[in-house]
């Protein structure tokens, strides 16, 4: 499918079949806000990235240098009355947030600047985050007279803890990115000009391994945050339908024949 406001990319893994795909949020005028047309075309192209078999890493950037997303479009939303803001956020939640964090494939978010309010909350929905040393992150959306919906009053608090959480939504400040690295809110800083590239190289180590396997892990970590869902349990039950894979059986078998696995992701 066309996109209005994404670039969609792929690129061979070098390291074995299977590749990456990199989704560019494309509004840099705007400095990517998150409008409603946005998140539905990621919607969508998350959906494509997850149905093919070739896709095995995905990649989240804003374009251009300055940001990764400056947030929801404000714009947008200024006239909403309460029903309007509560759907605005549930849409949100189901069709970007959350399924950016149930992607059956790894999604790594390349903060290559400002990852504000949504934009923050989109990294935070993303299994990894690699930041580039300019970026800067928070969550403003009190100075606005609102709170994060987009799922980061609970996600924030999860990476960093509450009490960090508290502050950085009621200061509504930015951090640094070593500040990020630090706080564990991003697993790597690197130099804006390696962003992607270091991206990259952890796609290339991932996928080196087993997609069936990704999957499963993804679901039990995912398992332990869910209200409810009790995370040992799920690790229990998606170990156990490893076994019936057969990449469980590739992997085993490459290990005792001393070769290099070559998973199929079946
Ligand atoms: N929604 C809608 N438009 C946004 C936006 C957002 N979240 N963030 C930036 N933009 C737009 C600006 O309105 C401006 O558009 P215009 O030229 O049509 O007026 C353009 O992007 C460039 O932004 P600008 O503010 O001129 O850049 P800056 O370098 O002076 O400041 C920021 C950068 C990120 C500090 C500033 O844009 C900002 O504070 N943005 C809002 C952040 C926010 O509160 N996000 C949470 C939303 S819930």
């Amino acid at each position: 499918m066309a996109f209005n406001n994404l670039l969609i990319a792929d690129e061979a893994s070098g390291s074995g079949p299977g590749g990456i795909r990199t989704i560019t949020i494309n509004r840099p005028d705007q400095l990517n806000a998150l409008n409603r047309a946005t998140i539905g075309e990621l919607d969508q192209a998350l959906n494509e990235a997850d149905a093919d078999k070739s896709v095995r890493v995905v990649i989240i950037t804003g374009s251009g240098p300055k940001a990764f997303v400056a947030g929801a479009d404000i714009k947008e939303f200024a006239h909403f009355a309460v029903e309007e803001g509560k759907a605005l956020a549930a849409d949100g939640q189901k069709k970007l947030f959350d399924h950016v964090e149930r992607m059956n494939k790894p999604v790594i978010a390349a903060v290559n600047g400002f990852a504000l309010g949504g934009g923050l909350e989109l990294a935070m929905s993303c299994h990894l985050r690699v930041a580039s040393d300019n970026a800067r992150m928070g969550l403003p959306e009190v100075s606005l007279g609102v709170i994060p919906g987009y799922g980061g009053t609970q996600r924030l608090a999860r990476l960093v803890g509450k009490g960090k959480a508290m502050e950085m939504i009621f200061t509504a400040g930015m951090i640094k990115a070593d500040e990020a690295l630090q706080w564990g809110l991003v697993n790597h800083v690197v130099p804006q000009a390696d962003l992607l590239a270091k991206c990259n190289e952890l796609a290339a180590a991932i996928m080196k391994n087993s997609p069936t396997a990704l999957a499963a892990a993804i679901r039990a970590v995912n398992a332990g945050y869910e209200p409810g869902a009790d995370g040992m349990q799920r690790e229990i039950e998606e170990f156990g339908k490893c076994f019936g894979t057969a990449d469980f059986k590739e992997g085993t078998s490459a290990f005792m024949e001393k070769r290099k696995a070559n998973f199929t992701g079946s």
